[in-house]
């Protein structure tokens, strides 16, 4: 016997009418942090995201956190984003509406000209509603260990520490581990960004020791590097033959392993 009209309306309830709660797929939120400037983070942020795009297609976001001095757009080539991060901030429009594309890969930039003062803003409740959307949600940064950072730090589900390798990068590097322990922030990895093979560098045999964390990359000093930073286009797609691109690549895939663990 066919059932009634009416049984099947019941039946064809939405889920959550039927008292059933499945929770959405959430991003994985992973953040690239260090405690100096210049060690590589950005580059390392923007070349995962186009890494990430590559394998992943749409699913695959990036976000500037560092809210005071934005450059993530910078190696896209975006030199004024025409909605920021901090055009959501201020306004209070939904974060999705800051969500840009260029060159393929989805970001959220921040702008380059915001001179005020930026407030302390809870960066996980800010991209909290992104979640749903995005596989992974790849987060850029501030140096150092200051509230923007402990901010960025908080809203991550687990961070990649990105360092070069001298002495003094290293000494400030245990800082950032010292951050994520305390603010219980699973590491994903250690980038070693910048090696040259110089006799003065720490020897990746004793980075490995000092920081006793396993090194998921390890990024030569390239030239093609900073040309691809000056022409806004990421080094994997700007010269992706180059040794550094390759090791981002090689990156990329590591991430992807470690997320399926
Ligand atoms: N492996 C590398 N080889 C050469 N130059 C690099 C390398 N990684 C980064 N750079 C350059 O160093 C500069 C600072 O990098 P950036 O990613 O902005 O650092 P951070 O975000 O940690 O401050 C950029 O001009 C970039 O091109
Ligand atoms: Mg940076």
């Amino acid at each position: 016997m066919e059932p009634k009209k009416h049984q099947l309306a019941t039946l064809l309830k939405p889920a959550k009418e039927h008292g059933i709660d499945i929770k959405p797929r959430q991003a994985r939120v992973i953040g690239v942090f260090s405690c100096k400037g210049g060690v590589g983070k950005t580059t390392t942020t923007a070349n995962l995201a186009m890494g990430l795009t590559e394998k992943w297609g749409a699913r695959v976001l990036t976000v500037d956190a560092n809210l005071g001095a934005p450059n993530l757009g910078l190696h896209f080539g975006e030199l004024t984003p025409k909605i920021t991060v901090h055009d959501a901030i201020a306004n209070e429009m939904p974060i999705e509406d800051a969500i840009l594309e260029v060159q393929g890969v989805k970001g959220i930039f921040g702008s380059i000209a915001y001179e005020d003062e930026v407030r302390l803003v809870d960066l996980r409740e800010l991209i909290s509603p992104l979640r749903k959307k995005f596989k992974i949600i790849l987060v850029d940064s501030a140096p150092g260990i200051g509230g923007e950072v402990v901010a960025a730090m908080k809203a991550c589900n687990e961070i990649i520490i990105v360092t070069d390798p001298y002495v003094p990068t290293i000494a400030s590097t245990l800082k950032t581990f010292r951050a994520a322990e305390r603010y219980k922030v699973p590491i994903l990895g250690v980038v070693v960004n910048r090696v040259a093979g110089d006799p003065f560098e720490l020897p990746m045999s004793e980075i490995r020791k000092a920081l006793g964390w396993p090194v998921i990359g390890v990024i030569p000093e390239d030239k093609k590097v900073r040309e691809a930073t000056a022409a806004g286009i990421p080094v994997i797609r700007y010269y992706p033959r180059s040794k550094a691109a390759k090791e981002f690549e090689r990156l990329a895939d590591a991430v992807i392993e470690r997320m399926k663990k």
